[in-house]
Formats: C-alpha cells, sequence, structure tokens
C-alpha cells in the first residue's frame, strides 16, 4: 500500500471590492479593450483597507475545513503560499493557526511567488507520504494590491487579491495513477533570471517595494516552460496531456494559458480559467481555480487534475492530482 495526500476539502474567499478594467482609465493612459486583449483579465478583487493576505487566507481555510467536514483541531499542519504576508514575521500561517483556534501542530510559510501554491502541494505531499502529518491545511492567500505601483500601466492593471485552501489527507492507494491524490511533482527554479520580476522593497531597503516586471521576459518564459514542467511532472507517472481531465493552471494571463493548453494538446474545454474574474492572484490563483472548478460543476471526484504556474525568482513547477 502507499500513501497518498488525497484533496479532502476545498474553499475560497474573495474580498468584496470589484474592480473593472475601466476604472483604471480615468487615472492612467490604459483602455478595457487593451487589457481584455493583452491579458483576458476583466476584473479583479481587491482588499477593504486593514484587510490582511491572513484575514483572507482564514476566510479561505475556513470554507476549506466545513467543505472537508473537518474542524481546525484535526489539522496537523498548515502551509501558506504567500509573498505578501501581514507582516515580515511571524509567517501568514501562524496568524491563520491562531485565528482558526489551532492550538496544536504547526504552520509555516512558502515563498516561490506565483509558484507558491505548486511548492505547498509538493511539501504537503512530502509531509504526509513521510508520515509527519496526516491532515495539511495548504493556503495561497496574497494581497499584491499592497505590493502595485499605480502609475506603472505595465502591472498595475494585471493584479489581484484573493485566497483558496485545500485540505490533504494521508490516505492508502495502491501505488498506481488511478490513485486519487498527489500523483507527482515537479519543481525547478532559476534565480538568475531575478530582474525580470521582482519586489524593489523589503528588509534591505526598510520599505515594503513595488512589483517590477519586465512582461514580455516573463511571458517567454513561461510559455517555455510551463508545458515542461507539466509533462515532467506526468512523465514521472506514465501519462500524458491525453490523460488529463483539467488543466487547472496559475492565472496570469489568458495568452499563456492558451499556450501551454496548446502546447499539451489539451483543449481549451478542459482548462479551468478565471483570470477574466480575478486577475493575477499570484499564489491564491491555483486554489481559487480549483475552488471555482469544483463550485462550477467541472472538475469530479476521480478526475486527472494538472496545476503548473510560474513566477518570481524565476520559480516554476506542476503538480499532478486525481481529485
Ligand atoms: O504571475 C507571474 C508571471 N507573470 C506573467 O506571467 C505576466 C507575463 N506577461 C504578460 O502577461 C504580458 O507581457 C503583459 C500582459 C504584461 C503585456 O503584454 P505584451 O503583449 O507583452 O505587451 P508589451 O509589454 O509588449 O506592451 C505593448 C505595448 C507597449 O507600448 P509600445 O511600447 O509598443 O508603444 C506598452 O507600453 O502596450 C503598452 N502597454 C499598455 N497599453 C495600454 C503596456 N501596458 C499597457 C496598458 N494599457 N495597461
Amino acid at each position: 500500500m502507499t500513501v497518498r495526500a488525497v484533496v479532502r476539502g476545498v474553499g475560497h474567499y474573495l474580498p468584496e471590492r470589484v474592480v473593472p478594467n475601466s476604472e483604471f482609465e480615468a487615472t492612467i493612459d490604459t483602455s478595457d479593450e487593451w487589457i481584455k486583449s493583452r491579458s483576458g483579465i476583466e476584473r479583479r478583487h481587491f482588499a477593504a483597507e486593514g484587510q490582511t493576505t491572513s484575514d483572507l487566507g482564514a476566510r479561505a481555510a475556513e470554507a476549506a475545513l466545513a467543505h472537508a467536514g473537518l474542524g481546525a483541531e484535526e489539522i496537523d499542519a498548515i502551509i501558506v503560499a504567500t509573498s505578501t504576508a501581514d507582516l515580515t514575521f511571524p509567517s501568514a500561517a501562524t496568524m491563520i493557526q491562531a485565528r482558526l483556534g489551532m492550538t496544536r501542530g504547526f504552520a509555516f510559510d512558502v515563498q516561490a511567488v506565483c509558484a507558491g501554491f505548486v511548492f505547498a502541494l509538493a511539501n504537503a505531499n512530502a509531509l504526509i507520504v513521510s508520515g509527519q502529518a496526516r491532515r495539511v491545511l495548504v493556503i495561497g492567500a496574497e494581497t499584491f494590491s499592497r505590493l502595485m505601483d499605480w502609475t506603472d500601466r505595465g502591472t498595475c492593471v494585471l493584479f489581484g487579491d484573493g485566497a483558496g485552501a485545500l485540505v490533504l489527507e494521508a490516505q492508502e492507494g495502491a501505488g498506481t495513477p488511478e490513485d486519487r491524490g498527489i500523483l507527482a511533482t515537479d519543481l525547478n527554479s532559476d534565480g538568475r533570471q531575478k530582474d525580470i520580476l521582482y519586489v524593489d522593497g523589503g528588509v534591505s531597503t526598510g520599505t515594503t517595494g513595488h512589483l517590477r516586471m519586465q512582461g514580455k521576459e516573463v511571458f517567454r518564459h513561461a510559455v517555455e516552460k510551463l508545458a515542461e514542467t507539466a509533462h515532467a511532472a506526468l512523465d514521472k507517472v506514465g501519462l500524458s496531456g491525453a490523460d488529463v481531465d483539467w488543466i487547472v493552471p496559475h492565472q496570469a494571463n489568458i495568452r499563456i494559458i492558451e499556450g501551454t493548453a496548446k502546447r499539451m494538446q489539451v483543449p481549451m474545454e478542459r482548462v479551468v480559467v478565471t483570470v477574466q474574474d480575478h486577475g493575477n492572484t499570484s499564489a491564491a490563483s491555483i486554489p481559487l481555480a480549483l475552488s471555482v472548478g469544483v463550485a462550477r460543476g467541472q472538475i469530479k471526484p476521480g478526475d486527472l487534475v494538472v496545476t503548473e504556474a510560474i513566477g518570481g525568482g524565476l520559480a516554476w513547477g506542476a503538480v499532478v492530482l486525481r481529485w
């Protein structure tokens, strides 16, 4: 028998304020038409003043726990993927642990920017298959609106706030690709690419800083690397694009999503797309899309799901799981 990390529950939370593309037309030289055609984004949610990443993450976690029919005391570990923790430390994960009333187990953040949720899933899987935790709450939560330079039209129209969460649980499998749960992971990074996507603040500057991106360069890497990492993960379990029921990609740009699906030879009818409603929510985008995909009735138990993401670092990777 093989231990598998199986999804037991999923949930998400989006802040109330919805910002349509047209709102930016008043302050910067842009248009709804440009944003929609170049990125696929139509609207995004922004956190209210005082509403933090741990607030959003805790709401998503509560939804995932309710969906799983579990209480916080039944969770062994919390991993939060985020680049926008409320404070430099402690982690957003320990803040969420306290908010959930969880007084045992352990909690920590994973920082791999837009690829963070994929990295967090791989870490949760490792904890579960090695017997260090039985149930892990994996959360992606971000308030990227706090990192925007509102005068930079090349970035400020692209990002949004939100959170999504999964409850993963140890269950026995047969050790075959038919098992439910995480089947394979593939993680990569290349620190030489720092300058194409970074935040120009932190403890070295004494400021929070703003997001800086060479969009075209990141786009080029994304199209090349995402299908590659998804194929690498599928290869590990002897599967291919033809076996995939749903690609649940990082939601940065509809053109990247379409390009990756094409390279994987998966039709767009089998891709969960939320970028039009959420914008790029960095590490929150995949758990948000998983939760929305389940709520829409797209993702069903037994479906083969591939998630893939790339972001600052660069860091990129993919997870293959059977829902
Ligand atoms: O999640 C982390 C990973 N991030 C990504 O995956 C993002 C990857 N990159 C992208 O999604 C795209 O590169 C963007 C959506 C950011 C930009 O699309 P693009 O087709 O690469 O456009 P561009 O940056 O080459 O800009 C084309 C033109 C430029 O004008 P000129 O120089 O050709 O006159 C820009 O100044 O569009 C201009 N532009 C805008 N125009 C209206 C840039 N931003 C805007 C804007 N509104 N908001």
